[in-house]
């Protein structure tokens, strides 16, 4: 029998391409989204499921689950993808922006993985697939909040990743560089212009830097975090997976570096603008 997978936010960018590569390598997919009813092309496939889940409410995580088992028999593989950014400094965020990050990247991750362990820990087996970011292996300054989200979840993962490793269940995560060809940045949240003058000069600066940084490198395919999310969720690899040659360069630059402290400062000589 087929091996089944679900995944969240598949409306667009990692989530759809990695359910088409699960689905080509014959994986049966429950390719999950908050508008399922706009799905036009994943809807056409066989063996994929396509059903409602936004990972901040519980009840439509039960029933796509519940959906997905009745339709394949098990869920051999989650892959937790949904998840958005915010372009802000940290006083530029509102105490309600920092709980929606954390409620979608961090709390709506854990609702999910919480109701397809007990799933896995009776079936002996299983894999859970966290995709984080490049901004959860640096603090990305711009990105405080969101990067504090996905270094949330970097820990979640490496401390499930030995809980759950005796009862059958492999637990990791992808981190992904940047992909500027998804939907990501059009659906980031976007507080630059909010604050004071200083506040707002300061933001703009840092952004303006850090986007060129990232136009001075080569576009990245984002179909290769689709292939490490499936390699991952398929073979024997690391807890810790930084995808894109961007965070393969960081990742190598954090172990190359005598101490945590040397990457910060070759991060600062990086990443802050000359003043
Ligand atoms: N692109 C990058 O440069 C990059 C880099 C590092 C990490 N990442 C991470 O990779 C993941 C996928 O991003 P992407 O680049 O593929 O961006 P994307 O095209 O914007 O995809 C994000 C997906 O998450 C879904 N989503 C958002 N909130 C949700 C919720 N409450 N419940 C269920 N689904 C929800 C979106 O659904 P809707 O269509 O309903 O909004 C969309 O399907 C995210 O976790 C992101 O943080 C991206």
């Amino acid at each position: 029998m087929s091996n089944t997978v679900l995944i969240t936010g598949c409306s667009s960018g990692f989530g759809k391409l990695a359910a088409n590569t699960f689905r080509d390598r014959g994986w049966n997919v429950v390719a999950t989204m908050r508008s399922p009813h706009k799905e036009t092309e994943l809807t056409e496939l066989d063996n994929v499921l396509v059903n409602r889940l936004d990972v901040t409410d519980p009840a439509s995580i039960e029933t796509s689950i519940q959906e997905g088992i009745d339709r394949f028999g098990a869920i051999d593989s989650l892959v937790n993808n949904a998840g958005f950014g915010s372009n802000a400094l940290f006083e530029q965020s509102t105490d309600e922006s920092i709980r929606n990050i954390y409620e979608t990247n961090v709390f709506g991750l854990m609702n999910v993985m919480r109701a397809v362990l007990p799933h896995m820990r009776e079936r002996g087996s299983g894999s859970v697939i966290n995709v984080t970011s490049m901004a959860g292996l640096i603090g990305l300054l711009g990105n405080s909040v969101y990067s504090s989200s996905k270094f949330a979840v970097e820990g979640l993962t490496e401390a499930l990743a030995l809980e759950y490793k005796p009862l059958g269940i492999q637990i990791k995560s992808v981190a992904p560089g940047a992909y500027v060809t998804t939907e990501f940045l059009n659906n980031t949240d976007n507080y630059i212009e909010s604050g004071d003058p200083q506040l707002q000069e300061h933001s703009q600066k840092l952004r303006d830097h850090f986007a060129n940084i990232i136009a001075a490198g080569d576009p990245q395919d984002p179909q290769e975090v689709a292939d490490k999310i499936y390699e991952c969720a398929t073979s024997e690899t690391p807890v810790h997976n930084p995808v894109g040659a961007d965070a393969e360069r960081l990742s190598g630059l954090i172990d190359s570096s005598p101490t945590r402290q040397d990457f910060v400062v070759a991060m600062e000589q990086m990443l802050l603008p000359a003043s």
